[in-house]
This record gives structure tokens, sequence and C-alpha cells, in this order.
């Protein structure tokens, strides 16, 4: 039986005369996997195997000291030094104590620690840093998290007559059936029978108390504990343009340490309580291989991908003229890692009211029976920048040629597809999703998105009030303050990065000048007793990237009150998503509801509102373009394939100008729990809505 404090993905540190009979093994045997079988080759091909069978093969990899310092010292441990929220972690405010962590002495301890196998270091890492509970900021090992466990019994949170429970999800046999043969036929129990089962226990704890354990180990993504159990439970979504039914983190979670799990429950037919152990069944998304030399070629080792590269150099190579034109925009995100477990929604809990407005991708937008209420679907803020636009100037349109007096926002999984891929309705085997230059694999939902588009839906909803952004800052560490002080010597402008200042504006709205060194003088601050520097404070400079159309700037609120607006989620709700139901609540006094949760403990509405992330490779792309690569504290080119993402900006709390929002409590006005009608029915949850709400 597992107790609560076992860690799930345990980093086994072995004896260290295990670590030299090992060593001493690989040593002389150095063709041993061929004698013994490889077990890479053994699970080569298949989408789906038992995960001790891709266990074996990812702990193949001895523990090699050059890549330890490779990727914890010379990589990780200087990435850390541009992570806004370091000090804060030192003593988590309440309600988010949980995500406290001392980071320096956590790498330490991990760069000590003796490991058998590169795979229990990089799992003790990975761990560490996915619970600081801060989507933006991830190790993602490509190597050890490109498979996924998914247990053929998601579990969800229920009231049924009155009294909440744990259940394990009513619609099982639609949804599992959705993954196929391959998966089902690797199933050894009568898994069927399982669904809409009542749990009394899991692993021999209280069910909600194991949720807890779960939300604390295996989740991440989120400082609020709530909203965390609410990624423990199974729910739905849009993924791309489809509707998906998200397994949840106990059914779905990366990797492949669990073989199991057991549960006690009454199944639905029955009276009695049983004990039933179901099998985890690992799925792999990762870059297609044969054996266990190309498993590591092909997934493990670094690609053309994984590092930065100088952005002068293409300009250059063009004679000097094609700098790109563009300015990229900024993102805040987190990735969702379970979208590889992406299955379709049982078509028959998909709306069956017809779409209106444009193009209906990562929006869909629908008019409730009786014309009164409008509903907006948001999927996520990522996708097409410019096609984002035009659906919302379309479906407000729709929703003004309906009569239509009240809106819902719907922002549950607010999730997204940084790449456009067709819509499918069911699981498809992950190689066709690869991407080999590509070294966040395909299997990534961002949650989340681009900035700017959260400040473009509230300019459409709420109409012109002046800035609708946060007031920004950046670590000014010695390498950012060069950084800063090099692109505006070379000229450099938001072309070739995001430290350039004219990726910003003043705190009156000008623009700040390319040449602006918005680091000099820094800005003291001081977190939990530690001085640290910030840069000068900022503003985003949104409203220069979007698009026109006639009705601009007079959205909704200019026929109805905003207070007819409603925002529902399960509190799973990131970043741009985060940002964007803050400004509503925060200015507007915008309704919201959560679904979902505990009974009798508090959700957030927001679940990680940073202001922007950068990605290893955008981050080593900036120190590559400003010519600093050599300089002492420059992070090193990972050997591996792999991503180290941060969050690179504090937003500021428009409610108290000294709190990053992240850490501002906001609890939304309105709870519910999920029912039997609701949980996988967004329809169904919408006509709720209305009825109850409004
Ligand atoms: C450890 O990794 C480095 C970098 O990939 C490699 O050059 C070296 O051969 C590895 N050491 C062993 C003992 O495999
Ligand atoms: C890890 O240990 C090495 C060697 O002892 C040391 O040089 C390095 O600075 C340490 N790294 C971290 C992150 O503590
Ligand atoms: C940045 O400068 C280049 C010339 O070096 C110019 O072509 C480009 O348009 C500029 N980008 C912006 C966003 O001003
Ligand atoms: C997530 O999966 C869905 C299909 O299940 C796909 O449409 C979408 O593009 C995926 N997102 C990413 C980022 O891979
Ligand atoms: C805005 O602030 C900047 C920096 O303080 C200043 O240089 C600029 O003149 C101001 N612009 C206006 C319109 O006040």
């Amino acid at each position: 039986m597992q107790s609560a404090t076992r860690p799930l993905l345990p980093a086994a540190s072995y004896s260290m005369a295990r670590l030299f009979l090992l060593s001493a093994l690989a040593a002389l045997f150095p063709l041993s996997y061929a004698a013994r079988g490889d077990p890479c080759a053994a699970i080569a091909g298949k989408t789906f195997v038992l995960p001790a069978d891709a266990l074996a093969c990812l702990k193949s990899f001895p523990f090699n000291e050059t890549l330890r310092q490779n990727v914890l010292t010379a990589n990780i441990a200087r990435v850390f030094d541009f992570f806004t929220f370091e000090d804060y972690y030192l003593a988590s405010p309440p309600p988010f104590q949980e995500s406290t962590a001392d980071i320096r002495a956590e790498l330490a301890r991990i760069n000590t620690t003796a490991y058998a196998t590169d795979y229990d270091f990089n799992v003790d890492l990975y761990n560490f840093v996915t619970r600081l509970n801060d989507g933006h900021t991830r190790w993602f090992p490509n190597c050890y998290t490109s498979h996924q466990n998914l247990l053929p019994a998601p579990i969800v949170s229920l009231e049924v007559a009155g009294v909440q429970s744990v259940y394990i999800t009513p619609d099982l046999v639609d949804l599992i059936s959705l993954l196929g043969p391959d998966y089902t036929d690797l199933i050894a129990i009568d898994w069927q029978r399982l669904a809409g089962a009542r749990v009394l226990a899991i692993e021999g704890q209280d069910p909600y108390a194991y949720v807890d354990f779960i939300a604390k180990t295996v989740s991440g993504n989120y400082l609020d504990h709530g909203v965390r159990v609410n990624s423990v439970f199974t729910s739905y979504r849009l993924s791309g343009a489809a509707y998906s039914q998200r397994f949840g983190d106990l059914a779905g979670p990366t990797g492949v340490a669990q073989t199991s799990l057991t549960f006690t429950l009454i199944a639905a037919d029955s009276t009695e309580a049983e004990t039933v152990t179901v099998p985890y069944i690992a799925s792999f998304a990762g870059a297609p291989f044969t054996d266990r030399a190309s498993y590591w070629a092909n997934n493990c080792a670094a690609n053309q991908g994984t590092n930065g590269r100088d952005l002068k150099a293409g300009a250059a190579r063009l004679g000097g003229e094609a700098a790109p034109r563009v300015r990229r925009q900024p993102k805040a995100s987190v990735v969702d890692k379970s979208n590889g477990s992406a299955v379709g929604l049982p078509s028959q809990f998909a709306p069956t009211l017809p779409t209106v407005g444009g193009d209906q991708g990562i929006m869909k937008s629908y008019v409730l029976p009786g014309s009164e209420t409008g509903v907006m679907f948001i999927g996520s803020f990522e996708g097409d920048f410019a096609g984002f636009q035009k659906d919302t100037a379309s479906a407000i349109r729709a929703f003004k040629a309906a009569g239509v007096t009240k809106l819902i926002i719907d922002l549950t999984n607010n999730n997204g597809a940084p790449f456009s891929l067709p819509p499918i309705a069911a699981f498809r085997p992950p190689q066709n999703r690869i991407r080999m230059s590509d070294s966040n694999c395909i299997c990534i939902a961002d949650i989340g998105g681009f900035v700017c588009l959260g400040q473009f839906l509230h300019r459409y909803l709420a109409g012109t009030i002046g800035y609708a952004g946060f007031q920004s800052t950046k670590r000014a560490n010695a390498l950012a303050r060069k950084i800063v002080a090099a692109d505006v010597a070379l000229g450099l402008n938001s072309s070739f990065g995001f430290y350039p200042a004219d990726n910003y504006a003043f705190l009156n709205g000008t623009a700040m000048p390319a040449d602006f060194d918005y680091m000099t003088p820094d800005v003291p601050i001081t977190v939990n007793g530690r001085r640290d520097a910030n840069s000068q404070r900022f503003h985003d400079t949104c409203e220069a990237s979007f698009q026109s159309a006639p009705d601009f700037g007079n959205g909704y609120s200019v026929y109805h009150a905003l207070r007819n607006v409603a925002i529902v989620s399960n509190g799973n709700c990131a970043s741009t998503c985060a940002m964007f139901s803050t400004l509503m609540v925060e200015r507007h006094q915008t309704k919201v509801a959560v679904f979902g949760g505990k009974p009798s403990e508090n959700v957030e509405f927001k679940g990680m509102a940073g202001n922007q992330v950068l990605e290893w490779v955008d981050l080593d792309s900036e120190v590559k373009t400003a010519n600093l690569k050599d300089d002492p504290l420059a992070p090193a080119d990972l050997l591996v394939s792999g991503n180290m993402r941060h969050n690179w900006r504090t937003a500021w709390s428009f409610l108290d100008e000294s709190t990053p929002i992240a850490y501002l409590s906001e609890l939304p006005n309105f709870r519910f729990p999920y029912t039997m009608d609701t949980y996988n029915n967004p329809q169904n949850l919408w006509l709720f809505v209305e009825q109850t709400l409004f």
C-alpha cells in the first residue's frame, strides 16, 4: 500500500555499492544489452505498452556526471537566475504555502545525490521543478516525458442526491473505446463494469485524500492547491478545434513510474464494496525509434531545435537587409503534457446547438435557446493570432444580431494548440504528430497563450478603458542587464528579441524607444528578506498589434452591461486566461463561477498568472543575439533534448501594485459541484449557468 508521503515518481537513489556494481558492469560488458535483449527494441514501434516495459528502456541509460553538470549546473541553475518568483518560494504567502521551496538548496541536493541511472536523476529534477507548481517554470527532459500512463479509470467528483463523492467517470466505456483495440487489448481486467462506480478508497486512503496527494506531488502547474485538485479529475475541454475529454492527472500522469492503482469501490450494478486493481497502460508520443541507440538519438540527445540561435545571423546572411520584420508576440502559457492523452469527448456529449459567427477554431460560440444568452467557449488564447481577433468580432456581431443580452464565457481548461492540426475525433497514433525539429514534441498543449489576445478580448467586450494590461517587470540580474545594454549597443529592436525596449511602453503609455535601457538604474526589491533587483516597470504594447474592425472598441459593453457577463471554468485557466479573468473581475466586477473541486475547499478562479514565459530556446536566443554566449553567467547549450522554461516577467496586481497577481488570492463569487449532467457536457453546464447566475 502506498503511503501519503511516498513520492509517486520515486527518484530511486541506489546505494553506492549498487552504483559501483552497475558502472563496473557497464564498463566490462558494453554489449550486455545485445546479449540480454534490448529493452527499447522490445517496445519500439508501439503506441501502447505496459509501463514496466517502457521503464526498462528508460532506465537502461546509466547515470552520467557530464550530463548532470551540463543540465543542472551549466543550464538550469543559470536559467533560475531569470525566474521572477525565486525569492517568493522561500515562504509562499497564504493560501499558496504548499508551493514553498528553497530552490538553490534543492539544486545542491540533486547535485550531490547518487543516482543509478540518467532516468533517476532527471525524474528527481523533474519532480522538484514540477512541485514548484508554476506551469511557466518546468523542466521537460524529453527522453523521460514522452511516455504517458493512461489508467482506464479516470475519476471525477460529482454531486449525486446532494452528496459529493468520487466516481469512476460514468462515460468510461465511450471514452476508453476511443483509444482503440491497441489500448484496450492490453487491459487485463473487466474494465467496462467500472463505469460510474462510486469510489470508497484509492490505495487504501480516502479518495479525496488521495486526490490531494496527487494534486501535491504530480499535477504541478498551478500555485493554488484547489485548482490542482481539479486537474486530478477528468474534464471536458477544447483541444485544437475539437471537443476532448482530459483524463486528469490521476488517470493520465506523465511518465511510467506506476503499474497499477487499487480502488475500493461500489460498481454501478452492485451494492457491495469490492477491491479492484486497475492497470496503467503507457502511451508513447515521442519520436519513432527502433532500439536503445535510436531511442537515445531521437528522443534524448539535443537536436537542432533544443538550443537557441543568434537571430542576427539570418539578417546577415541575407545581406544585412532582411531583419525579421514581424515582431514576435509574447506568450504566457503552461504546458499540459497530458495533451498526449487528449481523447475526443464522446460525441454524444458535444454541444448540439449550431455554432454562430466565424471560423470556430479554438473559440466556439453559440446562442442558447430563447436567444437571451450567448456563449463563447474559448479553448485557448494561443493559435492563430489574427484568426482569434476575427472570430471574436464575428461572434459579437452574431450575438448582436440574435438580440442576446447575456454572455457566458467558458474558460474551462483554457487550452491551446501552438501548431494547427486538423481536428480529430479520437486518439491518433502519436507518430503522426511528431515534428523532429521541434524539441517540444507536439504532444504538449499550452494553456493560456498570447498575452495580447486576452487584452484584445477584454477590449472587444469592455470597449476602451485606457491601458488594459498590468504593470510588468523582469529580473535585473547581471546578465539581463548586460543583454539590454548589448542590445542597445548593437542597435537591435523587437524584431530580434523580447529584451529590446521597443517591446514595451512607459507607464504613461508612450512607447519606449529601442535604445532605452530600462535596467539602468535597476529597482531594488526585497522579498521574504532577500534583496533582489528588478527592471523599471513598464506596460505591454498590445494595442499596436490589434486588428481594427468597424465595431472595435464599441464591443459588447455598448449594448449591454458587463455585469451580464459570467465567466465559468474549472480553475484550470492559466497565464493569459488568468490575466483576462483577473482583468474582467478587478475592473468590471464580472461574475465568476468555478465548477468542481473538493467539497468545502476553496478554488481560486485563476490558476497561474505570470506575465510572460520564455522557453529555454528563447532565452538562449536572447543571449546569443546579444553576443553574450561566452559570458561566464550565460547558461550553456543543453547536451540533451529538453526545455527549462521559466516565468520571465511578473504582472503586478491592479488592486495592489506591490503584489504579483499570481500571489493575490482571488476567489470566485460562485462555486458549484459537477453533476452527472454537467461534468462532461458543456451545453448542459451553460444551460445550468443561464438558469442560476443571471
Ligand atoms: C557522458 O555523456 C557525455 C556527453 O554526452 C559523453 O561524451 C560521454 O561519453 C558520456 N559518458 C559515458 C561514460 O557514457
Ligand atoms: C555541483 O557540483 C559541482 C562539483 O562539485 C560544482 O562545480 C557545481 O557548482 C555544483 N552545482 C550546483 C548547481 O550546485
Ligand atoms: C528592426 O530593425 C530592422 C532594421 O535593422 C527593421 O527592418 C525592422 O523593421 C525593425 N523592426 C521593428 C519592429 O521596428
Ligand atoms: C492536442 O491534441 C489535439 C487532439 O487531441 C490536437 O488537435 C492539438 O493540436 C494538440 N495540441 C498540441 C499542442 O499538440
Ligand atoms: C512618458 O514618460 C517618459 C519617461 O518618463 C517620458 O520620456 C515621456 O516624455 C512621457 N511622455 C508623455 C507624453 O508624457
